[in-house]
């Protein structure tokens, strides 16, 4: 290959695309900000038939932007816009999965899981029949672990190292906590981890982060005076921040969802830099102490299209009580699921 030649264009599929994460998501793809800036994609956006005007809408503002990396053969704008789960899920080879049953008032969890587990068989044989082979899934809406863990399940020819789910946003949020705190710049803060659940349940773990500054890094726990803030304040906040935004919004995280999810996909794809990781939910595989079988929070560094799992970290009393606990959630949300489907098969 000559080092000039571009990138052939590779097939990015957003699910819920007319949605407010969607929205905010497909525009950040088609300017590269998701797989990298001479990369070009062709968007496959898939929503629901009710929702096929808006999506529609959302198309024809992507022509309108006259993004450059937009392309395909088919249709000049490089846009597939469907509500057909085939011709969506057809020779994809990122899938961004943000359509889901959404939590409504008073709808209980076990409700909850079951409606996006009915969803998620679904989508795990469309992925299994039409994505490329080498498929790389993120997995955006709630309950996002065990909708990542139905996947892997129901499409048992996709290999689990290929399924993930979006705990960045967490990470960035704690990342944005301690800049805050400290008053420091956000991009001089690293190595936080999110240990768990992408819920309130999950474990923000600020003990090996750094600040970097003119000598160097610094560890955030020595810059912090308030000992107590980074195991009460910080974790409580970042634990409840998604609801703390739809307190004030009305509706659920939008923007920050959809740069986590480019963040994810970005540092999978071309590798985190050195010396930094981030915070992925991947399938357990027993580090740390983590049961198998689920999908867990982890810190990860990702180098050739791979991630894997930072071993030694220190994990002390109070931070394996807090990891225990998030895997416990994960474990009944598993068992919801299985009830579930064990139910639908008599
Ligand atoms: C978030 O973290 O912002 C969302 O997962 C919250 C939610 O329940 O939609």
């Amino acid at each position: 290959l000559l080092r000039d030649e571009p990138k052939q264009p590779v097939k990015v599929l957003v699910t819920g695309a007319a949605g407010q994460i969607g929205y905010a998501i497909v525009a950040m793809i088609a300017r590269g900000q998701m797989l990298g800036p001479d990369q070009p994609v062709v968007l496959h956006m898939l929503d629901l038939p009710r929702m096929a005007d808006a999506l529609n809408g959302v198309r024809m503002e992507l022509v309108d932007a006259a993004l450059p990396l937009l392309r395909g053969r088919v249709l000049a704008a490089g846009v597939v816009a469907t509500s057909d789960e085939a011709e969506a899920f057809k020779g994809v080879n990122f899938a961004v999965l943000i359509g889901g049953w959404p939590r409504k008032e008073g709808m209980e969890r076990k409700d909850l899981i079951a409606k996006n587990v009915a969803i998620y068989r679904g989508q795990a044989s469309a992925l299994q029949q039409h994505a490329a082979p080498n498929c790389k899934v993120l997995v955006v809406a709630n309950p996002a672990n065990t909708n990542a863990l139905v996947l892997k399940e129901f499409a048992p020819a996709i290999p689990a190292k290929n399924i993930t789910c979006l705990t960045r946003l967490d990470h960035n949020r704690a990342l944005g906590q301690i800049s805050e705190k400290l008053g420091v710049h956000v991009g001089d803060v690293k190595n936080a981890v999110v240990w768990g659940n992408h819920s309130s349940t999950q474990f923000p773990d600020a003990s090996h982060a750094t600040v970097r500054n003119e000598q160097g890094e610094k560890p955030v726990r020595e810059l912090v005076s308030d000992k107590t803030w980074l195991r009460e304040e910080f974790v409580s906040v970042v634990q409840q921040r998604g609801a703390a935004v739809i307190k004030a919004r009305k509706q659920s995280s939008s923007l920050s969802a959809a740069s986590s999810a480019c963040d994810h996909m970005r540092d999978w794809v071309l590798g985190t830099p050195k010396g930094t990781w981030v915070s992925m939910g991947v399938y357990s595989d027993g580090s740390y102490g983590v049961p198998k079988g689920i999908f867990y929070s982890f810190p990860v560094t990702c180098d050739k299209g791979e991630w894997s799992i930072v071993q030694g970290l220190q994990v002390d009393d109070f931070a394996r009580s807090k990891m225990e606990l998030s895997a416990k959630e994960l474990e009944e949300e598993k068992a919801i699921a299985d009830e579930f489907v064990s139910i639908e098969r008599d």
